[in-house]
């Protein structure tokens, strides 16, 4: 049977900063790994490398910030109205009512902790990886999650450990759990769309 769209998972795409993530995600969709297509790539920052990566490929973007939009929540729902999942992927805005409800256990995030530690308020990037080295933690890792209306706080889907080493710095952590997070969320967008991960 010829796959067409209409059997692909449409997926929509949250992204502050490079992107990598999201390149990965596409990279999996070209290859078959995902049944699915990105439709919609959304940053809240005009140059985010990441708009640049969707729309190499073509893919719709939108620039939506609360700066140049009042109606942040809703311009994002309205952009993402026709997406299956909505993926978080390094994007650095609380996720509001609006969107919260229209893809209501239809949004994940990709945190680069094991959470519920190290997880919240202000801890993003560099600054988790900081915590976890100064905690004097002996292993740390990746967590994809459902996002609810608490920053960080849904329901655990996957989680994937690594050990630090002891002479790990942040950015040794971060430039080894950058692949395994791109690997994980490959992984757990698949079983999203295969329905054996049920959201
Ligand atoms: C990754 O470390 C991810 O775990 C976190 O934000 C970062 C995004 O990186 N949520 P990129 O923009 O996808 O390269």
């Amino acid at each position: 049977m010829r796959l067409t769209v209409k059997n692909m998972i449409k997926i929509g795409v949250l992204a502050s900063g490079n992107g990598s993530n999201l390149q990965a995600i596409i990279n999996a969709c070209y290859e078959g790994t995902i049944n699915g297509i990105v439709e919609t790539v959304v940053s809240n920052h005009s140059k985010a490398y990441a708009l640049k990566r969707a729309r190499r490929e073509g893919i719709d973007t939108y620039h939506i910030s609360s700066i140049t939009c009042p109606v942040e929540d809703l311009a994002l729902t309205y952009a993402l109205y026709n997406v299956d999942l909505v993926v978080l992927a390094g994007y650095m805005k609380k996720i509001g009512e609006s969107l919260l409800t229209s893809h209501k256990n239809k949004i994940i995030n990709i945190h680069p902790s094991l959470l519920p530690k190290f997880g919240g308020q202000g801890m993003f990037g560099r600054k988790v990886h900081q915590a976890v080295l100064e905690a004097g933690e002996t292993e740390t890792g990746v967590t994809i999650h459902v996002v609810d209306k608490i920053i960080d706080h849904g329901i655990i889907l996957e989680q994937k450990k690594i050990k630090i080493e002891e002479n790990d710095t942040v950015d040794t952590l971060a430039n080894r759990l950058l692949p395994v997070g791109h690997k994980l969320l490959v992984e757990t967008i698949n079983l999203i769309e295969k329905g054996i991960i049920c959201l």
